[in-house]
């Protein structure tokens, strides 16, 4: 059994993609379920309410966090052939999701392509369904397994019990800080396949024919244009969730006589690009001290120096002047911590 270490006042500011500048009470990284269990009894004896932390690539830290944070660090990759030129593969939570990406496609695993460069790593991806560019997480998912903060018991949850939605699950739900996921089982094909009906993908594949390499290579061609690399520019890719409006509310929205972009729901309402709305209000490019609005994507608040508290302050000031012009609520979508 590997001992685990832990510490106590440790800086998360380079464990975040915001780079806000914060502290853990405690803190330690968990390579193995044993380790968890031994977090989780450390926890359980001094009384500590338990934060979990993956690639941090999806938290907004605005103040130290109380308690232990526990880093998932597993590690590990294991596939089977199912039925159908499917194959089965199970990843640990700590691996990165990007670098899965690639080691499938390298595999000749197909259907995580459009999923390129998505920051993370995969014990996150179902808590938020992650999607991009016409897929998402629950269009593959299969199972996960979780350990039961409580009761340090393991647990598996197939794709209907996770309850997917549109950047959404029971982990945000019912489930919300019940459990820590420690695998992840995607179903993938071994035919190669193309999803290319979002319109931003379809006009950069133009008419050439679209290979998982070459669908691969254009989203991340695409996403390197608008969103800003966290190494160089921190940030948590997309700061608020595209609201729904029910028709009276696009007439609302427009009443101004501005036409806004729109995506028919199947349920009657038009989901509107925040980033257009945030644009519309004069956000984009523009700075508040040392945070944000990026200038190539309206939708991502970017961290120059600053802290939790301004980029906060920045999110209430685009949410009140999106709700004045347009009669439209904007839901930030990254987690928020020690607020
Ligand atoms: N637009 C603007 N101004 C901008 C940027 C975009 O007006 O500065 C308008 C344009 O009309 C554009 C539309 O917004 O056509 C949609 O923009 P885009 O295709 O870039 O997608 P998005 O709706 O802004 C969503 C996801 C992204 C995902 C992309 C691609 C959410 C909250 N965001 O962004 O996810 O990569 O689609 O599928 O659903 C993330 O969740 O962190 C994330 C980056």
């Amino acid at each position: 059994m590997k001992i685990l270490e832990i510490k106590q006042n440790a800086s998360l500011q380079g464990l975040n993609s915001l780079a806000l500048p914060a502290y853990a009470e405690y803190f330690c990284s968990v390579t193995d379920i044993s380790q968890i269990q031994q977090a989780l009894a450390f926890a359980a004896d001094k009384d500590l309410p338990i934060t979990p932390m993956g690639g941090g690539s999806n938290m907004v830290i605005a103040g130290d966090i109380q308690g232990l944070v526990l880093h998932l660090d597993l590690k590990g990759i294991s596939s089977k052939p199912v039925a159908d030129n499917q194959v089965e593969v199970t990843f640990a939570a700590g691996e990165n999701w990007h670098e899965m990406v690639q080691y499938c496609l390298q595999n000749g695993w197909y259907g995580l392509e459009n999923l390129s460069l998505i920051p993370g790593n995969m014990g996150a991806a179902p808590i938020q369904n992650i999607g991009a560019y016409g897929v998402e997480l629950c269009d593959l998912f299969v199972s996960l397994q979780a350990v039961e903060i409580s009761t340090g018991e393991l647990i598996e949850l197939d794709n209907k019990q996770c309850d997917f939605g549109y950047r959404d699950s029971i982990f945000k739900q019912a489930f919300k800080d019940r459990f820590l996921i420690t695998h992840v089982c995607l179903r993938l094909s071994t035919q190669p396949m193309a999803q290319i009906q979002y319109p931003a993908l379809a006009d950069a594949v133009g008419d050439r024919t679209p290979t998982p390499e070459l669908i691969s290579e254009t989203v991340c061609r695409i996403r390197q244009q608008k969103l800003p690399d966290p190494g160089t520019l921190p940030n948590a890719g997309s700061f608020f969730k595209n609201p729904l409006v029910t028709e009276s509310g696009l007439d609302r929205l427009e009443s101004n006589g501005s036409q806004s972009p729109r995506y028919p729901q199947a349920d009657g309402t038009y989901k509107i690009p925040a980033a257009w709305l945030i644009d519309q209000c004069g956000f984009r490019g523009q700075r508040r001290g040392e945070v944000g609005v990026h200038e190539h994507q309206a939708l991502v608040l970017v961290n120059y120096g600053g802290t939790g508290a301004q980029l906060l302050a920045l999110a209430s000031e685009i949410q009140d002047a999106v709700s004045a012009k347009f009669g439209v609520a904007l839901e930030i979508e990254p987690r928020l911590y020690g607020v």
